[in-house]
């Protein structure tokens, strides 16, 4: 059994505490925005928060999550429903293609500004260079991320 709080919520998951994050959010907790790309932390699709840190789940395990608070695409809005700046500027640049990658994608940009309020082109090539896009959608990710440091 391992305890953590997850999109502000606490809770117990019930399962091998080796289990990836990934798997425990998306089975047992039916958090199934995070995505599983490739399993070994090389593509970016399955990127939450630890901490406040952004981290692949796919290769991190449920232990690592034990007393500490999780936040996933389903924990980025307010709660009461008003989108963060970041989800509000995907909206208005229309950055998803396929959508797939996307999650990560947002979950790495978030993580950016909260760090780097003002980050300029290298900064946000340095800080998402970890999550793949096969769509290609990199030139509108990089404009959604400049607006929403305006905004
Ligand atoms: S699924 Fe985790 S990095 Fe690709
Ligand atoms: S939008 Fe399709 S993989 Fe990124």
């Amino acid at each position: 059994m391992v305890t953590l709080v997850v999109n502000g919520q606490q809770t117990s998951v019930d399962v091998d505490p080796s289990t990836p994050l990934l798997w425990a959010l998306r089975e047992q907790l039916k958090l199934n925005g995070t995505k599983f790309g490739c399993g070994i932390a090389q593509c970016g699709a399955c990127t939450v928060h630890l901490n406040g840190v952004p981290v692949r789940s796919c290769s991190t395990p449920l232990a690592a999550a034990e007393g500490a608070e999780v936040t996933t695409i389903e924990g980025v809005a307010a709660p009461d429903g008003t989108l963060h700046a970041v989800q509000q500027a995907w909206i208005d640049a229309q950055v998803p293609q396929c959508g797939y990658c996307q999650s990560g994608q947002l979950m790495s940009a978030v993580a950016l500004l909260k760090d780097n309020p003002d980050p300029t082109d290298a900064d946000i090539d340095a800080a998402m260079r970890g999550n793949i896009c096969r769509c290609g959608a990199y030139g509108r990710i990089r404009a959604a991320i400049k607006a929403a440091a305006k905004a």
